[in-house]
């Protein structure tokens, strides 16, 4: 049978943007203010999201329409609506060839357009940088083969651009974070090598770079398998990651099978960004079906965002809460001060039984998590030091994550409630370099049980 959206309803959480802050990302959203007089638009967008960012308001053809004239009113409408909810501000963006005005795509004489470059940079960064925190200097600048996309920018000023873009928005916003952003270089491929090589050359020359946007406007199923490592060898060049325009598109109308498989990618994508220590967070294009880009842009497809056209939670919305390990709200959340609480490490008396059985370079971990106080557990969460050398490459039967040495698992939505005396079994697999010894160091829900 296949139900709706309406009737498969999700569970509510507590606001997603709490759940992101414990874990030390932000969880944003593309604001169209216009959009913000719809009741339900703008209950999301005022509980869920601690970043915004201007879908299209802060765009080249938006706030500069005729070259020296400028028009500030939807841009600060979202520079506005970011302060009023105390929320991160992520501007977007300063130089891209589409959304570009003909006055600035018909110049042709380099000097003048590297001067109306750097009039349009100091213009907006510059109104701006008191707000914003993160700027995508320069937006799509590849093409698929890692080639440069033969923009006006290209084209007229060379490969150079890039670099003189970077340094202007230091000099007019010298306290934002400086990005690039592009979309299919989510995974490990010939477009996202040309980013990695020419940050890391970037870098090398003391350009100021500090951060990488992966859109991240995925096809349901097609997550690419190596989402995690790409942005992890971003982030080992010493810059900063971040999904910036997450979309999961599929044909519609859309089946229940594929909301299915789409929260799972979901999860996976928040999943990698957590698993990155220098992830920032991610931002979501958009709050509901009704107003994304997609069905305009990809005929036959939508069905993208993690609300339905009626505002609904999808099971999209579900897996990010998950993914964030939020709390369903009315749930008794677990206060550490409260000595009669189930999560009180007081009372959280436990006991964890670890196996590992290895190979040369790996080994798989089967943990049993026994409750051994007199108090059920509605929700568990364990935390582990890994010896030296080991990762983690995926588990089972919790939500699992690493962040330097130490592995986390979360309860599934179906095994949180342990009774008193109860166990539950997880397992794990996992790489190391020479030792698959099993930690001597654990807690549950905060409570040693080492
Ligand atoms: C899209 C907006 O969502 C649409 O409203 C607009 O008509 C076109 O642009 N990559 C980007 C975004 O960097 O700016 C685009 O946003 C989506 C693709």
């Amino acid at each position: 049978m296949l139900l709706s959206p309406a009737q498969a309803a999700e569970p509510v959480y507590e606001p997603l943007r709490d759940a992101a802050e414990r874990q030390g990302v932000t969880l944003g959203f593309a604001l169209t203010p216009g959009h913000l007089n719809q009741p339900g638009y703008r209950e999301i967008a005022e509980r869920e999201f601690d970043l915004v960012v201007a879908e299209n308001a802060m765009k080249w053809d938006a706030t500069e329409p005729s070259q020296g004239s400028f028009s500030w009113g939807q841009a600060d409408q979202v520079v506005d609506f970011a302060a009023a909810q105390d929320a991160d501000l992520y501007g977007h963006t300063l130089v891209w060839h589409s959304q570009l005005p003909g006055w600035a795509e018909s110049i042709s004489d380099p000097a003048r357009l590297r001067d109306a470059m750097y009039d349009h940079i100091d213009a907006v960064a510059g109104r701006y940088a008191d707000d914003v925190d993160s700027w995508d200097v320069v937006n799509e600048m590849w093409e698929g083969d890692g080639s440069r996309r033969q923009s006006v920018f290209q084209r007229v000023l060379g490969d150079g651009y890039i670099a003189d873009a970077l340094t202007r928005a230091r000099q007019a916003a010298p306290d934002a974070d400086l990005c690039l952003n592009d979309y299919s270089t989510d995974g490990i491929n010939a477009k996202s090598t040309a980013m990695y090589n020419l940050v890391a050359d970037l870098l090398a020359d003391g350009v100021p770079i500090d951060c990488v946007g992966f859109q991240s406007h995925l096809i349901v199923g097609q997550v690419p398998s190596s989402y995690q490592q790409n942005l992890q060898r971003f982030a080992d060049l010493g810059v900063d990651v971040r999904i910036t325009e997450l979309d999961i598109r599929m044909n519609v109308p859309a089946s229940q099978n594929d909301l299915t498989r789409q929260a799972q990618d979901y999860r996976t994508v928040v999943e990698a960004c957590l698993a990155v220590d220098r992830c920032t967070g991610v931002t979501v294009w958009g709050i509901d079906d009704g107003h994304s880009w997609v069905p305009d842009v990809f005929p036959g497809e939508g069905a993208a965002l993690p609300w339905d056209a009626q505002y609904q939670a999808k099971p999209a919305y579900s897996a990010i809460a998950e993914a964030l390990g939020a709390q369903v709200e009315g749930d008794p959340d677990p206060d550490p001060t409260d000595p009669g609480d189930p999560g009180d490490p007081g009372d959280a008396a436990c006991e964890v039984t670890w196996t590992n059985a290895g190979w040369d370079t790996g080994y798989t971990g089967t943990v049993v998590l026994t409750n051994t106080g007199d108090a059920a557990w509605s929700s568990w969460t364990l935390t582990a030091d890994l010896p030296a050398g080991q990762t983690l490459t995926n588990g089972w039967s919790a939500d699992w994550s690493q962040s330097g040495a130490t592995l986390t698992a979360r309860n599934a939505a179906w095994n949180g409630s342990v009774p008193a005396g109860g166990s539950v079994q997880i397992g794990y697999n996992a790489t190391h370099g020479g030792s698959s010894a099993v930690p001597t160091q654990y807690t549950i829900n905060g409570a040693d049980c080492a």
